[in-house]
């Protein structure tokens, strides 16, 4: 999962970088960001969800993921230690 993925380019990298790879989700509190990232890549890459949602409060169940990126993202949250505390780490 790529928290703070903004328009899904680093989805597409990692998919094009890592063929094997099963399936990544980007999410972004931006609902506008995530239609634009599904919109671009909605034809040819059938590996990558987006979801709208909030670092602080993320929808997923714990321990889903192998690996999560968060790249520029905290600097933008109001409370980013909310966000680690509760979001990113459970
Ligand atoms: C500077 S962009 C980073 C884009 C990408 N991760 C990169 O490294 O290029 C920051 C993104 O974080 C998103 N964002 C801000 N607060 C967020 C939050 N609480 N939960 C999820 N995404 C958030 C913004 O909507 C924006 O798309």
């Amino acid at each position: 999962m790529d928290v703070g993925c903004h328009i899904g380019d680093t989805e597409k990298l990692i998919v094009d970088q890592h063929p094997k790879i099963h399936s990544i989700i980007g999410l972004d509190y931006d609902e506008k960001r995530i239609n634009r990232a599904e919109k671009r890549w909605e034809q040819d890459e059938k590996k990558i969800t987006f979801v709208q949602g909030d670092a602080a409060a993320l929808p997923f169940e714990d321990n889903r993921f192998d690996k999560v990126i968060c790249a520029e993202m905290l600097e933008w949250v109001k409370e980013p230690l909310r966000a680690i505390n509760r979001g990113l780490v459970g």
